[in-house]
């Protein structure tokens, strides 16, 4: 089974909802949908696109293909204010003012499925760095929890990272790096992804990026010709 459909499937089990796909023993599809789909409602959809989409220039990052258990924890840290509550991360105080779209915890678990069944969207490559430095520096600083393809472990709590946009990686970095993200006490994961993050500098973290964009994105780069490898 594709790892994306057990992650909604390991959702389906814990919350008794139901996503497309085969069920773990297997159902097809056609026996599944006579049970419970919990729908996404399009009002709530279109208020998250327009700022989780690739159409504005002002915008959060794309969430598709990302894990269903992962989007759920990161929408619950956001609900409980874990994240989108410290004043010196502008951008999380947007998401997290966003949360009074989602009425409910049903809804919030819809949202997370929703999005972890897309399949991840090609994407501009636009950061720059030394591929082999960052090849080394992810073998001894990042695989042990983001695994040597950047497939995440869920076990660990430690999502995929080869899906996202090189920026939104980068970016995220830089904030567990300067205590942006990952500094609230309840926040155990963040906590740890922090302190990996933590003597690491920015050369250091754009060289991981291009790595990961590079060689562990599973989505090719939208521009024919990349930023320049070195
Ligand atoms: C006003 C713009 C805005 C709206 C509306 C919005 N978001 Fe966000 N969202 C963001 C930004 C910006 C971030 C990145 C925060 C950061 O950089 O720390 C984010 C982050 C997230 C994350 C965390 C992603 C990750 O990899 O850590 C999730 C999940 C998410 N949003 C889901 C949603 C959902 C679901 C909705 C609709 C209910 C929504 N967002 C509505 C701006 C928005
Ligand atoms: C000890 C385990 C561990 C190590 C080592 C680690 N990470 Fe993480 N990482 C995590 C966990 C757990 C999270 C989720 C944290 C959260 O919920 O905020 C995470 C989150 C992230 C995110 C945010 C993803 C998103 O969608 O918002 C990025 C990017 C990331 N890690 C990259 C890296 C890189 C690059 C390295 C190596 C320099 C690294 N991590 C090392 C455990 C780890």
């Amino acid at each position: 089974m594709d790892w994306r459909l057990g992650m909604v499937a390991f959702v389906v089990g814990q919350f008794g909802l139901v996503g497309v796909g085969c069920a773990p023993d297997g159902t097809p599809p056609s026996r599944l949908a006579a049970r419970t789909v919990p729908t996404v409602d399009k009002a709530t959809l279109d208020a998250c696109m327009v700022c989780h989409s690739t159409k504005e220039m002002q915008r959060g990052p794309v969430l598709d293909g990302l894990p269903a258990w992962y989007l759920e924890a990161q929408l619950k840290k956001f609900q409980t204010g874990q994240r989108g509550k410290n004043p010196k991360n502008k951008a999380e105080q947007l998401m997290g003012a966003a949360m009074s779209k989602i009425k409910t915890d049903t809804e919030l678990t819809a949202l997370a499925v929703h999005f972890g069944k897309l399949k991840p969207k090609p994407s501009l490559r636009v950061i720059r760095g030394d591929v082999a430095t960052g090849r080394a520096l992810y073998a001894t600083r990042c695989a042990s929890c983001h695994g040597d393809k950047g497939e995440g472990k869920r076990e660990l709590n430690s999502p995929p990272v080869n899906v996202q946009e090189d920026w939104f990686l980068m970016d995220q970095l830089r904030k567990y790096a300067s205590g942006q993200r990952g500094v609230h006490p309840g926040d155990a994961g963040g906590v740890l992804m922090k302190a990996a993050a933590a003597n690491l500098s920015s050369t250091d973290l754009r060289n991981v990026v291009a790595y990961i964009a590079k060689n562990l994105t599973v989505t090719p780069p939208l521009q024919k010709v990349g930023p320049p490898k070195k």
